[in-house]
């Protein structure tokens, strides 16, 4: 394959100026060719089978890691003309739920080719049953004929339990049933789902000739064939790795430092006495929050997170992966200094934080590359508690909310919070507990360069906080 990971490091640095150089146009922001890799993700399978969610897991990785994705649901065109349709409308000797079905699929296609070909998308995911090879035919045909790769994706599963569990869920809560009784709605769907069983085809070796990936009962078994370039291998792997067994994970930085106190950025201070206290409560906190569950726990490889995870009852293991953004040759200095001795970069860091690299050291897109391997890790583990810093909680709390790039480097991450996230169906429930020991805030507003003070000095009031939760004391 011509790309490779590297090409996702898109911004260069111009030495001395602290400005970074526009992203090649043909590589449209994320680094990858966009000449010649436009795909077009063909969801599979009948209903209840995960279609949707694993369309908008991969739409929000991808989107992390600045590769322009949007899911096309055909549900929601149909919904267009049938909002709330009953079993027989897909019932495929029924002549007119078959045109109104086509259409809401031509719609869909028509959008996202229309998508492509205004710039900018480079993964399109088509999100429907697609369920008879005749279908998947005429997919592949019309994105041939606008120059889109198809990758199709089927999820098979024949757990009847879990079906049953997802059609609980979800579906009777899905606009289709809208007001209706959910005992009702759950018998309607099982017969939505006998309709299409019907005349369901699975991939096989007819279609020897797409590129595809079977996930059989959620990654049990993954059958791939004639994956072609380096993205559709990127998703394939993301895809192989995901799960659906119930799970949190927890996030905290690690307890004041020396530098923060003082402070400064970056370095591998001690952590403070305050931070001591931190490192002492934390164990409680978890307690309460995740019960008898045993957490595996992640460090970086900086002292200040090893002292703050040392009194946990959990296996530890430290990421070098883990490490604070590298500050570079501002390592060591407040911001006060930064902006003293390096006035054009600390501008140039509040136009773009996100793209900025300080001299010598990273920028947040670096970071987030450099994390890709452990949200792949992330998802393929269960109870999971990552002690970390500022920067690189900000990264992967954006990934498992879906925070955009403008905002990610400027949310408030406080210190002795302890954060769980808990990925359902359609989204990741957030629950903070604080510690109610007194830090100072290093949160840094555009264009301040004012010295740490404590948190309950500081402001509160800061629109660019995480998203607020319930936070529990
Ligand atoms: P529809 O065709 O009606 O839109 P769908 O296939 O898109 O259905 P979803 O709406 O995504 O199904 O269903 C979500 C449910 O499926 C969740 O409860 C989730 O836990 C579960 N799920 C996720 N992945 C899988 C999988 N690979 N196999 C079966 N169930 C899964
Ligand atoms: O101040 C604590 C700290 O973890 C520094 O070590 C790091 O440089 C900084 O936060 C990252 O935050 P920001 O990107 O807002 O400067």
């Amino acid at each position: 394959p011509r790309e490779s990971i590297e090409q996702y490091k898109p911004e260069m640095r111009k030495a001395s100026s602290g400005q970074m150089m526009r992203p090649n146009r043909k590589t449209n922001g994320s680094g990858v060719q966009a000449e010649d890799t436009r795909i077009c993700v063909v969801m599979v399978g009948l209903p209840a089978r995960g279609k949707s969610l694993i369309a908008s897991k991969v739409v929000r990785y991808l989107g992390w890691l600045s590769i322009a994705a949007k899911t096309f649901n055909v549900g929601q065109y149909r919904r267009t003309n049938t909002p709330t349709p009953t079993a027989d409308f897909f019932d495929t000797t029924n002549p007119e739920g078959e045109r109104l079905r086509k259409a809401a699929a031509e719609a869909a296609v028509k959008d996202m080719i229309k998508w492509f070909n205004n710039g900018g998308g480079l993964v399109a995911i088509l999100d429907a049953t697609n369920s008879t090879k005749s279908r998947r035919r005429w997919i592949q045909e019309r994105c041939e004929a606008a120059g889109i790769e198809t990758l199709f994706v089927e999820s098979k599963c024949d757990d009847e339990e879990l079906i049953m569990s997802n059609i609980k869920e979800v579906k009777t809560t899905s606009p289709d049933y809208k007001g209706q009784d959910p005992e009702v709605a759950a018998q309607d769907f099982r017969n939505r789902i006998r309709n299409y069983e019907k005349v369901y085809q699975t991939l096989d070796e007819d279609e020897a000739d797409l590129t595809y990936c079977k996930l059989i009962n959620v990654g049990h078994q993954v059958i791939i064939n004639r994956i072609k370039d380096y993205l559709q291998s990127r998703v394939v792997y993301y895809l192989m790795n995901l799960h659906i067994r119930p799970r949190s994970i927890w996030l905290s930085r690690h307890g004041e430092s020396m530098f923060n106190l003082n402070g400064k950025i970056g370095g591998d201070a001690d952590i403070s006495e305050r931070g001591e206290l931190y490192a002492r409560k934390l164990p409680e906190l978890v307690k309460e929050s995740a019960g008898d569950r045993q957490l595996t726990v992640w460090t970086s490889t900086l002292k200040r997170t090893i002292q703050t995870a040392r009194f946990l009852p959990f296996e530890k293991l430290s990421w070098k992966a883990l490490d604070e953004l590298d500050s570079g040759v501002c390592d060591s200095l407040t911001y006060g200094e930064i902006e003293q001795l390096y006035p054009a970069d600390f501008k140039s860091r509040d136009a773009d934080k996100y793209n900025y690299r300080y001299l010598g050291g990273e920028s947040y897109r670096d970071v987030v590359i450099r994390l890709e391997p452990i949200i792949m890790e992330l998802e393929r583990s269960e109870n999971i508690l990552i002690v970390t810093h500022q920067a690189v909680l900000r990264c992967i709390y954006a990934y498992f909310m879906g925070v955009d790039q403008e905002k990610s480097p400027w949310m408030e991450v406080p210190l002795h919070t302890l954060i769980r996230l808990t990925p359902r169906a359609y989204g990741t429930v957030e629950d903070r507990w604080s510690a109610n020991i007194p830090a100072v805030s290093t949160w840094r507003g555009k264009g301040s360069s004012a010295k740490h003070q404590d948190t309950e000095a500081s402001s509160r009031a800061n629109s660019q906080d995480l998203a607020a939760p319930e936070t529990k004391a």
